[in-house]
């Protein structure tokens, strides 16, 4: 997704270290190798080991790989002697399809398969312990912070009635008819005009709330905001950070912290003089997000939601 613009953002030069922080099927992590030649260190992290094991057996040669979550990627480079990356950092955020077309993942509502969501399937927590185990408030609470879910109660009540729940077909078709149950009593107002978020729950009624759960299963904000700041610190001069988020949470997470490094002075607006010291420790490349043409998105219906924010260390 956005490969040409991903290539062309990093600002891929031949000798230099790069790292793909999401290898995924390994789309963008073989067009990196390609660009970047012969000469060059690419390295490429993913917390799916059974993906990351297909890449590496398919790409053996293209990059050093590392399985572990991103948020750790100071450490996973120390690992292999890296300190500073003096190329880029790519992160394609979210799920490959590998992963959500695979029903037994549990990623997918349009599929009927376990209650997992488990990007890392090494780790203890899945969407199952999520559903069946989580009182009804904290559950409520996840949908509504992580899929921006305005009938986050509603659906926490339904699901805990009606425990246990084992698949995501079951599930899915719980949260749409509690949706539906609250449309069809609200759908009166036929001239109320449609919001953008109300355009969007036209999508899947399940969408917002297996977003929201997938987010909070792999700690995905949380990851991604102490990635970005270790990847800022352990970029060189010269070196870029790229990242691709797929909805609004995310790219505000990125949005904020990419200007946070290019502001520099954190001093009070008012103070006459700078006491803190700070300077910008990025340039932002790209003034508004980098989308999708319509060709991509023609071909790929997942690309309209791609967002491609791109930082150079000072
Ligand atoms: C959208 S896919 C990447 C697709 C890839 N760019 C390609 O060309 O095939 C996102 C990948 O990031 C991985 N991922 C998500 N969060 C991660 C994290 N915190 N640490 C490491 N990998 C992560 C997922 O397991 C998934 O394989």
């Amino acid at each position: 997704m956005l490969l040409q613009e991903c290539l062309d953002g990093l600002n891929i030069r031949s000798g230099l270290t790069y790292v793909d922080a999401t290898v995924g099927a390994g789309g963008h992590l073989a067009a990196i190798r390609e660009r970047l030649g012969a000469k060059g260190n690419l390295i490429g992290i993913d917390k799916d080991k059974t993906s990351l094991d297909k890449v590496a057996a398919r790409l053996p040669d293209a990059a050093s790989y590392i399985h572990g979550d991103y948020c750790d990627i100071a450490d996973h480079l120390q690992s292999l002697g890296v300190r500073t990356i003096d190329g880029g950092i790519l992160a394609d955020l979210g799920v490959s399809s590998m992963q959500l077309d695979n029903t037994e993942r549990g990623f997918s509502f349009l599929r009927d398969g376990p209650l997992d969501m488990r990007m890392d399937n090494t780790q203890k927590l899945s969407a199952s312990t999520i559903v069946n185990e989580y009182q009804e408030r904290e559950i409520a609470d996840i949908i509504y912070k992580y899929g921006e879910e305005r009938l986050s109660r509603q659906i926490a009540r339904r699901i805990v009635s009606k425990r246990p729940i084992h698949t995501t077909g079951e599930l899915s078709e719980i949260v749409a008819g509690c949706i539906y149950t609250a449309r069809g009593t609200r759908g009166h107002n036929k001239n109320r005009s449609k919001s953008r978020s109300d355009r969007l729950d036209d999508s899947h009624p399940a969408t917002r709330t297996f977003q929201a759960l997938r987010i909070a299963v792999n700690s995905e904000l949380a990851s991604l905001e102490k990635f970005l700041h270790e990847s800022v610190k352990i970029l060189a001069p010269g070196a870029r950070l790229a990242v691709i988020s797929f909805h609004s949470l995310e790219d505000r997470i990125v949005k904020q912290i990419l200007r946070q490094y290019a502001k520099g002075c954190i001093c009070p607006p008012r103070q006459p003089v700078c006491t803190c010291g700070k300077h910008p420790e990025l340039l932002i490349m790209t003034s508004k997000p980098v989308t999708a043409s319509d060709e991509e998105v023609l071909a790929n219906i997942r690309s309209r939601s791609a967002k491609l924010r791109v930082g150079e260390k000072v």
